[in-house]
């Protein structure tokens, strides 16, 4: 399990304590909590009975001292132990569903966590902690919550750290990682559905009594069926401009639940965390658990500003490198599958350099000999280089792209098994399965038992033997294409262990690699975007949204992303699926970060010329697609023509995007969109780039000033004539 490093703890415990002592003194008969960011208030309160209550989160007020009388404003019942309790327990006095359920070594099911004492540790001039210490009044049971706040990202993270001193262990029945209290008068929630290649499907719906569960039961790819990001909307739906909204994701790459529950009192209460089905959690006495982090933003100004606030907290402090650059690429999944040979790959390495992106990625079908991986239905797992297809070892291909002047990188899918392989022949007790029943398979594979330390080093292995054979590999695609199907493990003492294991053990091999190798740039993939979220984005460059790349779907997709991950983590490819136009297929990858999955050979003269100028162009723009604020213009669920723009943090580069998501008759822009995030004052030319050639823009080069162009816009004018239509911002000075 985790284990905070104690050494740190203590130091830290020591700089803080000063703050809490002052802090107490002041406010010996009530202890109010605040947990400030630029914009917000969370505000926490110990009860006259010594329970840790939440009280507000809304805006924060000009005077601290205020905050005081927030709980008789609100008419809040001084108990801590129920509706507003910060931390609910149970098997006590509260009835409400709990964060936290326990069975006690002597078998006991009560808890009742009282207010110990709290810290408050400055990390930097952005970031603070408060940790909360709660001890149960009978046993001696602890639990520590953390709030950690990005300042000026209005951003916070939170979990829980839950250890005991009983005599022998103690059975974790539900361990949450957060519990909020949100108080309106109604409640929206927009949540997503899915499945391959229908990821990201939305429902917004009000709240009624009672409790809606968020959940996945997958084991790994958990949001293949129901993501882990969602969005409440307080008092009205809110617009992408107006309303008050709360952003929510747990950082888990398991089985995740997330309650929301509208209460007797019509108050919300939102409690997130590991999915404690078929997950009792078995704890020895002095370990401790750390939960996963429950990352939440909350605007008073609509969805486009929550998603901003959360993007650029993302790029600074979460995904790797979220400040750098991205590579473009050319992938050979879709235009080869499993058929090449050396030959086949050093023509796609020349066509790399002719289109003038950055890199080749090599996929799937590169391994396995005694069964090599020439279908999905065998080689999995045997990741020595097949020497049929690569006689000359992968080392041919590193020799080749730079020659070529292009870098390479390759696939991995490092946490499965086909039954067809080596791996499991010699290991099948490294295999996730019932050992008495029938196998059950998804995409005819098995799930490697992450929770053994000898699997952990093996999937270490895999990639580590890679970039040590190979020192020029720039890039890695992580798969994972099954769930867990027969969940269980031979490694493991405690079966219900296994499915919160299984995610520590993963981490624990990404926090080796990445202590190895920090910058390496990592796509997250899965069959579909089956696996993205703040935890696994922790290890990763970016990630691969669904296996549908047909551009119109591709849009209403990508679209939905961009509510909660940053532009320059979604890998957008330019494939063969659909029938629209290269040029509008390109225009809807170049929203994110740019690929390309086509046989370059088969392009026509001008397809490629326009591929080549894209690329091009797109590298012109890189910096605000990359870095810059987004701005969702027009949505396609609402509108003809779906546009989203980024603007550069000086504000002096922006690009528009324009697509045509109706085909009926008349469809398009009919009058000016306006754009956002300018500066009125500067002037702005506007031009129509990535012209397909022999085509003439219809828009005329122009100069305005921001304020023209965010009070009256400018009409892309879209329509089934020019599907696609991207705009060019630049300031004149
Ligand atoms: C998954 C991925 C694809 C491709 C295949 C290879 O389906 O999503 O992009 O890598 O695996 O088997």
């Amino acid at each position: 399990m985790n284990k905070v490093n104690s050494t740190y703890l203590l130091s830290r415990v020591a700089i803080v304590f000063l703050f809490m002592s002052s802090f107490l003194i002041t406010k010996a008969q009530s202890v109010v909590i605040p947990i400030e960011s630029k914009q917000n208030a969370m505000v926490l309160q110990v009860t006259s009975e010594k329970r840790l209550a939440m009280v507000y989160m809304g805006n924060k007020l000009s005077d601290k001292n205020e905050y005081s009388s927030i709980a008789k404003a609100f008419r809040l019942k001084d108990n801590g132990s129920g509706y507003n309790s910060a931390y609910t327990g149970s098997g006590t006095r509260n009835l409400l569903e709990p964060a936290i359920s326990v069975t006690h070594t002597d078998g006991n099911k009560s808890l009742d966590l009282k207010y110990i004492n709290h810290t408050i540790t400055k990390l930097n001039d952005d970031v603070s902690l408060v940790s909360i210490n709660l001890k149960d009044s009978v046993y001696d049971f602890e639990v520590t919550l953390n709030y950690q706040t990005y300042f000026n990202e209005n951003v916070t993270e939170q979990w829980s750290v839950i250890k005991h001193h009983e005599k022998h262990e103690v059975v974790l029945n539900k361990y949450a990682s957060a519990n909020l209290y949100l108080q309106a008068d109604s409640y929206w929630l927009r949540h997503y559905h899915g499945e391959w290649a229908k990821e990201m499907r939305p429902e917004e719906e009000q709240l009624t009594h009672g409790i809606k569960t968020l959940d996945s039961k997958l084991g790994t790819r958990a949001d293949l069926f129901e993501p882990p990001v969602f969005m409440v909307s307080l008092n009205r739906p809110s617009t992408e401009d107006e309303g008050e909204v709360l952003y929510g994701n747990l950082e888990w790459s398991g089985n995740y639940r997330i309650d929301l529950e509208v209460d007797p009192s019509n108050d919300l209460r939102l409690i997130a965390g590991i999915n404690n089905y078929a997950a009792d959690y078995v704890l020895k006495p002095g370990v401790e658990v750390t939960t996963p982090k429950f990352v939440y933003t909350l605007s008073d100004k609509g969805k486009g500003e929550a998603s901003r606030n959360l993007q650029s907290w993302a790029r600074k402090y979460k995904i790797v490198d979220g400040n750098g650059p991205r590579l473009t690429l050319l992938n050979n999944w879709e235009s080869t599958y499993f058929n090449f040979d050396e030959n086949k790959l050093a023509g796609i390495l020349k066509d790399t350099k002719e289109l003038g992106v950055d890199l080749f990625l090599l996929d799937d079908g590169w391994f396995g000999n005694k069964y090599p991986r020439n279908d999905d239905r065998a080689g999995l797992g045997d990741w020595e280089v097949n020497k049929t297809k690569l006689p000359d070892d992968i080392a041919f291909l590193t020799k080749t792209a730079n020659e070529d002047g292009v870098k390479f990188g390759i696939w991995v899918e490092p946490e499965m098994v086909n039954p067809k392989s080596e791996l499991y022949e010699k290991h099948p007790d490294w295999v996730v399965k019932q050992p008495q029943r029938p196998e059950y398979y998804m995409r005819n594979q098995l799930v490697l038992d992450l929770t053994n330390p000898k699997v952990q080093d093996f999937v270490f292995n895999v990639v580590d033997n890679l970039f040590k054979k190979n020192p020029d590999l720039a890039y890695i695609k992580w798969d994972c294409n099954s769930v867990i199907y027969n969940a269980y493990s031979a490694y493991e003492g405690h079966q219900s262990n296994f499915y919160t294991d299984y995610v520590f053990g993963l981490y624990r091999v990404l926090d080796r690699l990445r202590a190895k190798y920090p910058k390496v740039p990592m796509m997250l993939c899965s069959g579909g975007g089956g696996r993205v979220d703040y935890g696994a984005l922790k290890y990763f460059t970016e990630y691969w949204p669904s296996d549908n790349t047909e551009p119109v779907e591709r849009i209403f997709i990508q679209w939905e992303y961009s509510y909660f991950y940053p532009a320059l983590a979604s890998s957008n490819h330019v494939t063969n699926w659909g029938k629209q136009p290269i040029k509008f297929r390109t225009d809807v990858a170049m929203m994110g970060k740019l690929g390309f999955d086509i046989v370059v050979s088969k392009l026509s003269a001008d397809e490629l010329a326009f591929c080549q100028e894209a690329v091009k162009t797109y590298k012109q723009f890189s910096e605000a697609i990359w870095h810059g604020d987004q701005y969702r213009l027009q949505n396609p669920r609402e509108n003809d023509v779906a546009s989203i723009m980024y603007v550069d943090t000086t504000k002096s580069t922006a690009i528009m995007f324009n697509y045509l998501v109706n085909t009926r008759y008349g469809a398009g822009t009919n009058s000016p969109i306006r754009l956002k995030g300018l500066e009125p004052d500067k002037r702005y030319s506007i031009s129509e780039v990535n012209l397909f050639p022999g085509t003439k823009s219809t828009i005329q080069d122009a100069t305005y000033t921001g304020d023209f162009l965010m009070t009256v816009g400018i009409n892309p004018d879209v329509h089934e004539g020019r599907t696609s239509v991207l705009i060019g911002v630049k300031e004149q000075k």
